[in-house]
């Protein structure tokens, strides 16, 4: 027989190859941040916009930091400026004039998923973006990674291989065979004063393995695991997100088991509407079937959001059109528009709401900024419906 002109590739060569493509991760890393240092938060708002976020006058702050309800504020020793308020001094002001926007103990914790089974569609981006959107406005957000590849990890400053232990800090140990308890031992803080995180790496895939072994047998246990787990944690939160892996695994229909509500992103060209309407096959026959494996799920609203539309496309447009036409009610009206800015925050291992300086006064970045915050702004007022605190509130804004 005649042989293939290019020699075999070896498992050693491949093992290198895989060391080298982690040497490429860590030097990237040792790029976007100093060596020891860790991500930090670096927005600071001025008064005014202070003021903005907190819902009350720039005066009332000031009356309040010279009655001593507040502390001073922070002043360069140089120039006896005001450096700025961080998120902790805004969220501060909140308590103090009781301007929070904390659901209700009464009120569900929102469990919100972001799912769709095909790969690259914004996942991820959506889950980091919409809960820094939140942790903005002062809500307590967790983000739980049940992805395995471990982006919004990254995304959060974690170096996955090195900062995440499988054995401990992830999921995994909470779906193996007699696990702790309840998931507080994998939540932790980042650098956002209101967003706990649960990470993800790599380990984290062998629960898929591990469930299906367990499915025939432990079935309802398996499923609900997920879900379980969130019903330990939620109290001390409004919102979790949770940010699947783009497969129909174990742990994604985990995750359609625990979410109490679905945004589903789906870019509008037509490979990827292709997986969405697929996906949205699926899901009616996975619901079924996870219903038949106890209890029904409800949701209290599952939403198609547009995402990495380009407006100067014109089979982006048509398709656009084509799902506000047929979904008119399951659309999001908002949309994430395909966007250089999110493209090169990315690439940072940052979001478009963490850059600061110049970075955030071009036109791209006050426009990307402001669909944005239109697709946050929309589900966080789906998510406020499903609060009967904020429901007189609502009505005084004309949304309910
Ligand atoms: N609106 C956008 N504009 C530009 N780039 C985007 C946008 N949304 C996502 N991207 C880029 O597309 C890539 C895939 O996005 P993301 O990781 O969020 O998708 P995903 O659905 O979570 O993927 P996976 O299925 O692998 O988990 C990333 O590089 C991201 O920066
Ligand atoms: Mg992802």
């Amino acid at each position: 027989m005649e042989q293939s002109a290019l020699p075999p590739v070896t498992l050693r060569e491949l093992d290198q190859l895989a060391g080298r493509a982690s040497t490429v991760i860590a030097r990237l890393r040792d790029r976007l941040y100093a060596p020891g240092t860790e991500k930090r938060l670096e927005l600071q708002f001025n008064v005014r916009r202070a003021a903005e976020m907190v819902g009350r006058s720039e005066k009332l702050i000031r009356d309040a930091e010279a009655d001593g309800r507040l502390p001073e504020p922070e002043k360069d020793p140089d120039t006896g400026r005001r450096t700025g308020y961080s998120l902790a001094d805004v969220n501060r002001m909140r308590q103090v004039f009781g301007t929070l926007p904390h659901r209700a103990p009464s009120d569900p914790a929102m469990v919100l998923a972001i799912q769709n089974f095909k790969g690259g569609v914004g996942k991820s981006t959506t889950v980091c973006h919409l809960a820094q959107y939140l942790a903005l406005k002062g809500y307590r957000v967790c983000v739980i990674d049940c992805d395995s590849q471990a982006s919004t990890t990254s995304m959060f400053g974690l170096n996955p291989d090195v900062d995440v232990d499988e054995e401990e800090d992830t999921l995994y140990p909470f779906f193996r065979h007699g696990g702790p308890p309840d998931l507080s031992y994998a939540l932790r803080a980042t650098y956002w004063p209101n967003i706990a995180l649960i990470p993800a790496n790599l380990g984290l895939y062998d629960a898929e393995y591990e469930f299906a072994a367990r499915m025939a047998r432990e079935q309802a246990f398996v499923l609900d695991r997920l879900r379980a787990g969130i019903e330990t944690i939620k109290d001390r939160f409004d919102v979790i997100l949770l940010d699947p892996p783009p497969a129909l695994g174990m742990l994604s229909l985990s995750v359609l088991r625990a979410a109490n509500a679905l945004v589903i992103p789906a870019p509008p060209n037509n490979i990827d509407f292709g997986s969405t309407a697929h996906f949205l096959k699926m899901l009616g026959a996975t619901l079924n079937e996870l219903a038949q494996a106890g209890g029904a799920r409800d949701y209290s609203f599952v939403k198609i959001l547009a995402t990495k539309m380009n407006d100067t496309k014109s089979a982006h447009v048509a398709i656009k059109r084509m799902m506000d036409a047929v979904f008119p009610m399951d659309m999001l009206l908002s949309v994430q528009k395909d966007s250089a800015e999110i493209d090169n925050a990315t690439a940072n291992l940052s979001t478009v709401y963490e850059l600061t300086g110049a970075a955030t006064r071009t036109e791209t970045h006050k426009r990307c900024r402001a669909y944005l915050d239109a697709v946050g702004r929309e589900i966080e007022v789906l998510i406020r419906k499903t609060w009967p605190s904020h429901h007189a509130q609502l009505r005084k804004e004309g949304v309910l």
